[in-house]
Order: structure tokens, then C-alpha cells, then sequence
């Protein structure tokens, strides 16, 4: 582990402090998943330790356990939530984002997508031009399906992961054509059947919280304007 995987520890855990800061007290926060997601985890668990009163919604098992671990009260997915918080595995300036490098887009998607505000979590090295730079889109399936649907994408190299996701989905990394219209191509992507959801989201930029080594914390709007 060398500083730079220090400092960009220490990014997301500014990024995670800022947004457990946003947390209201009475709010049901959604528990995002990945490194940036659990420092985000940590935070509100430090502050729920102060008092603050809140339940957490969690998007995998892995921040189900983080959050029981820390004694945040935790509830299972039902109705919306009032703020989530979230990682990200790359963010435009205008905000289109992928996730999912984690497998847990699914349940990502059904909590942060029910957020009245979505908080997404990461450092400048996240932070691209176009997502090109990524390249990898991730395609949850049912496990019945990913034959075919590999077979329907079988232009964009589809390579399957092993295991399953939490909610026993197939995951399945399609490689995005530098280029390519993300958009378009994720609206023919999820026309195959048997397809669940993509990692493709939209998020609003004030929301992308850019965490820096040094502590500091800037809306994406303000540190890299759209346009
Ligand atoms: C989980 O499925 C993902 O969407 C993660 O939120 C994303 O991959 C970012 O994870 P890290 O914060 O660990 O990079």
C-alpha cells in the first residue's frame, strides 16, 4: 500500500464524512457499497454513535454487516429514501456516471434511485471527460438469461463474473467502443431480455462530492463546471 492508495483513502473518507454530514436527523439514509460507500458508512456510524438518530437502508451485505457493525438501526428496502450516499467508478462533468464494479447496481439503482437527494462519493481520479476512460460497463441478468444475452452483445466482448450477485443475478461486463454513445447503446443493451438493470446512472453534479487527500470536499459542479 503506497501513499497514493493513502491518499486516496483519505479522499473518499473526506467524501464520506461530507456526506454523513448532510444526514438529518430522523432521515433513512441509503447505505451505498465500495470503499467510498463504507467510509461514508464509518461517518454516519461515528455520528449515530453521537446521537444522531437515523435508519440506514443498505445496497449489499457487505454495508447490511458495516452498518450492524457500527449500530446503525438498519431497515430492508421499502419506500423512499431521504438522502443515499454512494460510490462511483466514474462521473462526466454532467453527471453521467458508471457504477457497479462492485455488483451491487441492482440494489443500488432501487435505494439510490429512490433518494429524494443521491450523494455520489469520489476522488479527482474518478472524475472523467467522457466515460470512455472507464469503458466497462457492467449488465445485471438473470442467471437464466446470460447465455443469451451475451450472446445479443456479443460485439461488445461480453465477459461474464464469476459467482452471483446478492440478489443472485449474473453479472456480465460489456466493453463500451471508445466513442460509443453510452446512452444509446445502454437503451439497446437493456432491450435484450432477461436483462435486470445496467451501471449506467445520471446523477446531478452538485450532488458529486470530490473528495481530496488533504480533507478537502467540492461539489463536482464547482470543481469541474459542465459545459
Ligand atoms: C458497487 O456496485 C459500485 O457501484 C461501487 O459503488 C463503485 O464500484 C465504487 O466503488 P469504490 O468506492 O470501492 O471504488
Amino acid at each position: 500500500m503506497g501513499s497514493h492508495d493513502d491518499g486516496r483513502t483519505r479522499a473518499w473518507e473526506a467524501a464520506g464524512r461530507a456526506a454523513a454530514a448532510l444526514v438529518n436527523d430522523g432521515d433513512r439514509v441509503g447505505l451505498g457499497t465500495g470503499r467510498a460507500a463504507a467510509a461514508g458508512i464509518r461517518a454516519l456510524g461515528a455520528r449515530v454513535a453521537d446521537g444522531l438518530r437515523c435508519v440506514g437502508v443498505p445496497t449489499s451485505r457487505a454495508s447490511q454487516a458495516l452498518g450492524r457493525e457500527l449500530g446503525i438501526p438498519l431497515a430492508r428496502m421499502r419506500g423512499p429514501v431521504d438522502i443515499a450516499f454512494d460510490g462511483a467508478d466514474l462521473v462526466t462533468p454532467v453527471g453521467l456516471t458508471v457504477k457497479g464494479a462492485g455488483g451491487a447496481l441492482v440494489r443500488e439503482r432501487i435505494v439510490d434511485g429512490s433518494a429524494a437527494r443521491f450523494l455520489v462519493l469520489v476522488d479527482a481520479p474518478k472524475i472523467g471527460m467522457s466515460l470512455d476512460s472507464w469503458g466497462v460497463l457492467p449488465v445485471a441478468t438473470v442467471p437464466f438469461a446470460a447465455e443469451h444475452v451475451a450472446l445479443a452483445l456479443s460485439d461488445l466482448s461480453p465477459t461474464r463474473r464469476p459467482g452471483r450477485s446478492d440478489d443472485g443475478l449474473a453479472i456480465i461486463d460489456v466493453t463500451v467502443p471508445a466513442g460509443a454513445d453510452w446512452e444509446r447503446l445502454d437503451a439497446r443493451i437493456r432491450a435484450v431480455a432477461g436483462i435486470v438493470d445496467t451501471g449506467l446512472f445520471r446523477v446531478e453534479p452538485r450532488d458529486v462530492l470530490v473528495g481530496a487527500p488533504d480533507g478537502s470536499v467540492r461539489a463536482l459542479s464547482e470543481f469541474l463546471p459542465a459545459g
